[in-house]
């Protein structure tokens, strides 16, 4: 049942182009301008009147909910507020009636985000549901949702149960912008053209696998790592710090770039690896300055550029090319390489990649 993958993980990764057209399949149709999605459009004023978005979730799909949030306030203008589930269910938190939940959950079972639910609804808040699994414990206590029909995800470390909960997420927020008139008609449909052409740059993205496997050789005995991001890519940072450490044991942590020099430049020496998103995209001299301040101080720099990128190529001691693509969408391809960056660190390091020690697939305990 790997399909002759050493295991569920790289499988999985593997099969990210496919997921994310499943996902989008019969909802998104960029040559009509059009995005469809039933539990949307039937509950399209709730969404309208919504005067901010709440996102609740844990773990990967709460990194999936940062990106939502990036990509939501760009295009619908709506303010929205992240929260760890189980942070927000004992913090009493201020629900109003026409707040619109959305809870995100690969399995549709975790404990925190199913009790946040209730709380939202007990509040009188519209709860609409991002899960996996069809039939799960979230989706029947949400009002509505929208799956994400990515398939069975074995692996306990989420890949592409993140990379099918953006693309709902970016479809939900292009459709809203698009209702409400926050998004220009070329932006939209740009959008909507790009998002088509993701799952073949997904497949680009998964042809760095043996330069990720090089670079995994060479730090694989690190005892720290940092990612770093900016913008939408610094959720991507967190999501490739949580994986790195779930599966290789290794302590590693996200950031966003510019947080480096209130703090966590002080770790930088020759031994540490720092894998930097490093986008041809907005701010990109910004984060071309972040590398500067961490090559100076000898930190060793992998950074995940653009296609065709010669400045950062510079700097870097590694560097892990990728298309490009609208900035909104590019968190489904800079995550590519960071997944088989901890894929291939763990397996060289003996750890059982699928099932790592003291996780579960679902966490039903609070
Ligand atoms: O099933 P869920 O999406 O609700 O799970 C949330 C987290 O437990 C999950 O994403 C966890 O962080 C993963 N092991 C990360 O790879």
């Amino acid at each position: 049942e790997k399909d002759g993958y050493d295991h569920f993980m790289l499988k999985e990764i593997y099969q990210q182009p496919e997921a994310i057209k499943d996902t989008y399949r019969g909802r998104l149709h960029a040559n009509e301008g059009l995005i469809r999605m039933a539990g949307v459009e039937d509950n399209l004023q709730r969404f309208l009147n919504a005067d901010r978005i709440l996102i609740v979730a844990c773990g990967t799909s709460w990194h999936a909910g940062l990106v939502a949030e990036y990509i939501f306030e760009e295009f619908t203008r709506v303010p929205v507020e992240v929260e760890y589930a189980s942070e927000f269910r004992y913090r009493n938190p201020v629900i109003r009636e026409n707040d619109v939940v959305i809870a995100i959950s690969q399995s549709g079972e975790t404990a925190d985000t199913l009790a946040a639910i209730k709380l939202a609804k007990d509040h009188g808040a519209f709860v609409f549901g991002v899960c996996n699994v069809v039939g799960s414990s979230i989706s029947r206590e949400t009002h509505a949702g929208a799956y994400t029909h990515a398939g069975p995800e074995i692996g306990v470390a989420s890949t592409k149960a993140f990379t099918t909960q953006i693309t709902v997420l970016a479809l939900i927020a292009l459709r809203l912008a698009q209702a409400k008139g926050t998004v220009t008609n070329s932006d939209f449909h740009r959008h909507l053209q790009e998002l088509e052409l993701i799952p073949e740059k997904v497949e680009k993205a998964l042809e760095t696998n043996d330069v990720a496997e090089t670079i995994a050789g060479i730090y694989k005995d690190a005892p720290n790592c940092l990612y770093l991001g900016r913008g939408f890519n610094f959720p991507v940072a967190l999501e490739g710090a949580l994986k790195l450490k779930e599966i290789s044991y290794i302590h590693a942590e996200g950031y966003p770039a510019a947080e480096m020099k209130h703090g966590p430049i002080a770790l930088i020496d020759e031994q540490m690896p720092v894998v930097v998103i490093a986008q041809k995209q907005e701010h990109y001299d910004k984060i071309v300055s972040n590398i500067q301040e961490i090559k100076s101080r000898s930190g060793k720099i992998i950074a995940v550029v653009t296609k065709g990128d010669t400045q950062v190529r510079e700097l870097a001691d590694h560097v892990i090319e990728i298309p490009k693509t609208v900035d909104a969408l590019s968190p489904l391809l800079t995550t590519i390489p960071l997944q088989l960056l901890s894929y291939h660190i763990a397996v060289m390091r003996g750890c059982n990649v699928d099932q790592p020690r003291n996780l579960a697939k679902s966490v039903t305990v609070e």
